[in-house]
């Protein structure tokens, strides 16, 4: 049951087969080909603008409700930003007294939400983390009405890379094993605000499992037997659980 012993020959083999890919530039053409279609079949299953929209609302009812209508949120597409993912934050127009005050722009629902974390972090001296790494501290942000403008022209962040990666192969046992949907939510929440837009989902693993081996005539009573308990799933599904 040591994760962390298995972790070098892990990375050795990830090497060993990258280093051959490497080498060949074609390739590597073919590779940026499977990642860009991979991209757009992703693209493809995106909820509505509207679902997306409201899903980052409820992320700022759920952290900061004080503020729901002090911000506008809104998807915007790819050539925004020459086909990249981005986000916009800029100064919302308008003489009405009651609008909103920031408009945030973004061309999926993480990036709105991560475009909302970048201006109550560098706006408004906020910061959203990890209870144990300081939790949500936002005592900082000014009250509705007095939220900090940004630049005339508004601010566009590019995401660098497609994804953003969240999670390592055993974090489901050491530390979700036992979460409800409240401490979910909350983690979920989190990731939005990071712009994490790849966590590592293992949950129901063992369910496809049970439905191949069942093809090959395998007991549910030996199944059952071979699989690990909740608290042990990520080193069973790993392979290096005995007993
Ligand atoms: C599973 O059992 C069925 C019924 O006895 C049999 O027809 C089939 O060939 C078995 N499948 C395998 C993979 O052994």
């Amino acid at each position: 049951m040591n994760s962390y012993y298995y972790y070098p020959k892990f990375l050795i083999l990830i090497l060993l087969i990258l280093i051959p890919l490497c080498s060949s530039a074609s390739l590597l053409n073919q590779e940026s080909q499977a990642i860009e279609s991979l991209l757009n079949r992703l693209d493809a299953k995106k909820p509505s603008l509207s679902v997306q929209e409201s899903a980052a609302k409820g992320v700022l009812q759920r952290l900061l409700p004080s503020h729901l209508s002090s911000f506008e949120f809104k998807i915007i597409t790819k050539d925004v930003c020459g086909g990249s993912n981005c986000f916009r934050i800029s100064n919302y127009k308008s003489s009405s007294r009651d609008s909103p005050e920031i408009m945030i722009q973004g061309t999926t629902a993480i990036e709105i939400t991560s475009g909302l974390h970048w201006y109550l972090k560098y706006w408004c001296g906020g910061h959203v983390s990890w209870d144990k790494t300081g939790g949500t501290q936002l005592a900082s942000v000014p009250k509705p009405g007095s939220l900090p403008s940004v630049k005339n022209e508004g601010v566009v962040i590019q995401r660098p890379v497609p994804w953003n990666y969240y999670q390592n192969v055993v974090t489901s046992s050491y530390s979700y094993v036992w979460w409800d949907w409240e401490r979910w939510e909350k983690e979920i929440d989190w990731m939005a605000l990071q712009g994490v837009n790849l966590p590592l989902a293992f949950t129901g693993q063992e369910s496809i499992w049970q439905k191949v081996f069942s093809e090959f005539n395998i007991t549910k009573k030996d199944l059952n037997d071979f699989f690990g308990g909740p608290a042990f799933l990520a080193w069973a599904r790993m392979g290096n659980l005995h007993g």
